[in-house]
């Protein structure tokens, strides 16, 4: 992955002392944006998610120097999303929300570049993500 990792590394750590903040303005654009997206949260402990998605936005920032490591992680974290009926059409509706989070929560901070650069590193975890989907077509 050609990422701009020092961005996105000094970037999280920006928005880090507001992280609850963050999930929890997350999942409420989520909602409102993209309300045909709940039902799949139907059996979620809503509070337990948050956590959920802290640590794995943590886990990929913080493997992002290593991504033979984070590589099939993340393929069987796709897998495992087909059991929660996430399709692919999901993945740009949780990309754009989560640009439009950490941009609310940086503020001032935030600027085109990292913009870009969030944009790059989603792209590519969801590419990942969805080619370990493909694992389970046969
Ligand atoms: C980069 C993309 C994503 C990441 C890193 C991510 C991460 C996670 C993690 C760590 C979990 C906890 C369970 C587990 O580890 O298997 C989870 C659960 C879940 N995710 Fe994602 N996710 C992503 C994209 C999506 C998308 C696009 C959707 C579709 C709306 C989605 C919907 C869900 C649902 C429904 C659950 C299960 C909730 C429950 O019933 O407990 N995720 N996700």
């Amino acid at each position: 992955m050609g990422l701009n990792v020092e961005l996105l590394e000094q970037s999280f750590e920006l928005v880090a002392p507001q992280s609850n903040k963050l999930v929890e303005t997350f999942y409420q654009h989520l909602f409102e944006d993209y309300p045909e997206v709940k039902p799949l949260f139907a059996d979620a402990d809503m509070k337990i998610q948050q956590t959920k998605l802290l640590a794995s936005l943590k886990l990929v920032v913080e493997n992002l120097r290593r991504p033979e490591d984070l590589q099939p992680v993340l393929e069987r974290l796709g897998l495992r999303h087909l059991d929660y009926g996430t399709t692919a059409d999901h993945y740009p509706a949780v990309g754009a929300t989560l640009l439009k989070s950490l941009a609310e929560i940086a503020g001032d901070a935030w600027n085109e570049e990292l913009h870009d650069a969030w944009a790059e590193a989603y792209g590519a975890i969801s590419e990942i993500m969805l080619a370990g989907t493909a694992t389970a077509a046969v």
